[in-house]
């Protein structure tokens, strides 16, 4: 089973690929993970991406499709994927159809209005990744699974954000029309509690 998450930035991707991964045994495949690897081991790659990442626009795309189309090559994609995060534009959903046949999107749907404090609430554990948000953190400094210092992303500040929703709104937002019309979109409220939304997306899924 081929499929996308897409959704706006904080809609919850990354929070139900890893649900959902674990339970269809996928592999989870997040170009902005991939990409912050490659800036943290300073790779060529690592150096361009940061320079966009950093002002909150998107990696050109041929950068972009060059990274899936390999990561999708490996042995195991063969079962199938789940996407976090690409395509993000029309022309990267186009490439990706060229090299891979998509069996579901699944759009997480959240009101601009939350994302912000979604996004600049998140604090990520520097040592394992687990994701954490501060309205439920009761002040906790510490990764609860590991025990690891809990960072935030870079480009999780509110000056960031804010290009990086409108380019959302811009780039992205037009691949929901475009996959409505391959028949293979699935929408699910995203503004509901984390387990909700993950039953919603099994159930629609089937
Ligand atoms: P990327 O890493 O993909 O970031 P993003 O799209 O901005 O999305 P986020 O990771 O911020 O949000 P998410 O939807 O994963 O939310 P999460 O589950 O963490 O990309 C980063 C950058 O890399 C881009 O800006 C771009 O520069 C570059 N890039 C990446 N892919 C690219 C591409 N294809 N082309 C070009 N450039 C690309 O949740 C957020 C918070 O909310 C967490 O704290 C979480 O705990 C909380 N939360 C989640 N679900 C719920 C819920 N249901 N209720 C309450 N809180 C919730
Ligand atoms: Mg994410
Ligand atoms: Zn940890």
């Amino acid at each position: 089973m081929n499929v996308i998450l897409l959704g706006a930035p904080g809609a919850g991707k990354g929070t139900q690929a890893i649900r959902l991964a674990a339970k269809y045994s996928l592999p989870h495949i997040s170009t902005g993970d991939i990409f912050r690897a490659n800036i943290k081991g300073e790779t060529p790659i690592g150096k361009v991406a940061k320079s966009y990442i950093d002002k909150g626009q998107l990696v050109p795309d041929e950068v972009t499709v060059q990274i899936v189309k390999e990561r999708l090559a490996q042995d195991d994609c063969k079962v199938g994927y789940l996407l976090d995060g690409f395509p993000r534009t029309v022309s990267q959903a186009e490439a990706l159809a060229e090299f891979s046949k998509v069996d579901a999107v699944i759009n997480i749907d959240v009101p601009l209005t939350k994302l912000l404090r979604r996004i600049t609430g998140r604090r990520l554990c520097g040592k394992c990744g687990a994701s954490y948000h501060i309205d439920t953190l009761s002040g906790k400094t510490e990764c609860s699974k590991c025990g690891g210092e809990l960072i935030q992303r870079a480009d999780d500040n509110e000056a960031t954000v804010a290009n990086r929703l409108e380019v959302y709104e811009k780039q992205t937002a037009p691949l929901v029309e475009y996959y409505e019309n391959a028949g293979v979109l699935i929408t699910v409220d995203g503004d509901a509690d984390i387990e909700k939304v993950f039953t919603d997306i099994v159930a629609k899924l089937g």
